[in-house]
């Protein structure tokens, strides 16, 4: 049985649900039953600042994320700004972006970043991580990279749209200098080295700052197939010295790929063996988590265990969502192996890395490797996710979602001229508001659902999500996992009283709906007035996503 961290560590070298309606189409008209679920918001029970960074991004040089994706080129006549699409920018400003992290993933520990700089006519072309991977038929700047984007173009892209940016460094396959040389690039003041002075060259003089840095990825797999004390003692030799020009960096470890725990307490042990002080050097610890295995118990095989993207029963929904709540376990689980060598929780999570992963075939554009058209059920999924996030604000420092456009959980397909702006895209517009908020405790009361899965009857969670508040603004976030039944929520408001407002809901008669490029508009959030006073009372349609943006008085 080949499990995903086999295959990464290799190099890469329903019927039964509980529902008498169909699943695909909603009961006309259903009546919503009366209350049978309540939601307590307690306004002064604060949890912690949601960082804005939890709502991050990730662009690796992964078939079409980078070309035909993000990049179009500047000689393009697809709509760009110095060659980065016109679209995705305009998105990524409005759902204000973070954060964003590059050049991988995998690839980075393969990339040399020195490729990527200086006159684009002299930069070479390599062969990518990624070129093996499943299909020869993609195209060729997918599996040779050209290296048109590099280090200024995504900084500038980073820059234009107000997020940070978050760089992978070469643990794997470069030695240490090279990490020092490419903070030395972004960072050192203008004039100051002859780094500096290349970066001017090509129309940077200011520095990049860059205070994000990933020391390896995945370094148990295709970061290096180390163990977790090679791995801390390459971390601390790869950060013993780096140059922070008076700003400081925020270096973030790479950690484990699920449960894991030994390599939790075995990474930081080696590192605070050194002395406990090492702890300190580190910012965050990465954690990685993607919903991959629909076989329902049956296998751990990474081939065999995927689902289909578009192709599924409301069981293989039910069971992506139950992979997809392994992460409230995970952060929790980390975080108390975490808190055995860093007593005071000074080193963070940054899950930089989450989302479903299908087997290949729900390619909106053919060829390109790990894309999947994401449904109604990945927007559910991301919601559910993001929730989790919020609910953890103390806990989670950043996290990514992987990734960006044409990719696994992506915001946005594009090839050549054509765009759409996905359902998990639209959640994040949803989300938005959340990041920077105060995470309020939130309790969710709600039957759960019950679902026959392989004649075992298995239960989810009814309704959950999170809430935040800034200033008089509180942001609820609810979902319904249901695919066919409604649940009516009364939403009491502790310790505050309702003014006025509003819910966005995203849903669809058909669980298996879609954005594309024909049916841009397939699903799309909607937004109606909230009506409240004392009670508030709200029906959450099944298969849903609302957020309630409530003004208090
Ligand atoms: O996101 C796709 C790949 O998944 C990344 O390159 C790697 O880090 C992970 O295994």
């Amino acid at each position: 049985m080949k499990k995903r961290r086999e295959f990464l560590k290799a190099g890469l070298a329903g019927s039964a649900v509980a529902c008498v309606c169909p699943f695909s189409v909603l009961p006309a008209a259903s009546a919503a039953p009366a209350a049978d679920s309540r939601i307590e918001v307690l306004l002064d029970e604060p949890q912690g600042r949601i960082s804005p960074n939890v709502y991050g991004h990730f662009v690796e040089h992964l078939g079409g994320v980078v070309y035909d994706g993000l990049w179009v080129g500047p000689n393009s006549k697809v709509p760009n700004v110095n060659g980065l699409r016109r679209d995705v920018l305009e998105h990524m400003k409005k759902i204000k972006a973070p954060v964003v992290r590059y050049p991988g993933g995998c690839f980075a520990d393969s990339y040399d970043w020195r490729d990527g700089i200086g006159p684009v006519e002299k930069r070479p072309r390599r062969t990518n991580f990624w070129n093996n991977a499943d299909t020869d038929k993609s195209p060729a700047n997918h599996r040779f990279e050209p290296n048109e984007f590099g280090t200024n173009e995504f900084v500038h892209f980073c820059k234009l749209i107000g997020a940070e940016p978050y760089l992978a460094a070469n643990l794997r396959s470069l030695p240490a200098t090279e990490f020092q040389h490419w903070v030395e690039y972004c960072n050192s003041p203008a004039g100051s080295t002859t780094y500096a002075d290349e970066r001017a060259a090509a129309g940077y003089s200011e520095p990049f700052n860059v205070l994000f840095w990933g020391v390896g990825n995945e370094s148990w797999g295709c970061g290096g197939n180390f163990t977790a004390r090679e791995y801390a003692v390459e971390f601390r030799r790869y950060t013993a010295w780096l140059p922070n020009y008076g700003k400081g960096l925020s270096l973030v470890a790479s950690g484990p790929g699920g449960e894991e725990w030994f390599w939790t307490r075995e990474f930081l042990e080696e590192i605070a063996r050194k002395g406990p002080g090492q702890l300190r050097e580190i910012y965050g610890m990465s954690l990685h988590h993607y919903a991959w295995n629909l076989s329902r118990g049956k296998t751990n095989d990474w081939e065999k265990g995927k689902g289909d993207g578009l192709q599924f029963e409301p069981v293989d929904w039910y069971e992506l969502l139950r992979e997809g709540q392994r992460m409230e376990g995970l952060i929790n689980g980390h975080w108390q192996a975490m808190a055995e060598f860093d007593r005071d929780h000074r080193i963070k999570l940054i899950v930089d890395e989450w989302g479903p992963w299908y087997r290949p075939g729900s390619e909106e554009t053919p060829g390109d490797i790990l894309e999947q058209t994401p449904t109604l059920r990945d927007a559910v999924f991301s919601a559910m996710t993001m929730d989790i996030f919020n609910r953890h604000a103390g806990k989670v420092a950043m996290a990514n979602c992987a990734q960006l456009i044409n990719c696994l959980n992506s915001l946005y397909l594009a090839h050549e001229d054509r765009f759409v702006v996905t359902t998990v895209g639209r959640v994040f517009e949803m989300y938005a508001a959340h990041q920077g908020g105060e995470s309020l405790r939130t309790e969710f009361s709600a039957p759960d659902l019950r679902y026959d899965r392989d004649g075992q009857a298995a239960r989810f969670w009814g309704l959950n999500g999170s809430a935040s508040l800034r200033g008089k603004n509180l942001l609820l976030t609810v979902v319904n996992p249901h695919v066919g039944e409604p649940r009516e929520g009364e939403i009491v408001l502790r310790g505050g009283a309702f003014s006025s407002g509003n819910v966005t809901t995203i849903t669809h008669p058909d669980i298996h709906a879609r954005n594309t490029f024909e049916h841009r508009d397939a699903v799309m959030p909607a937004t109606v007035p909230l009506t409240g006073g004392e009670r508030i009372v709200q029906v959450f349609p099944p298969a849903s996503v609302s957020a309630l943006a409530i003004q208090l008085r």
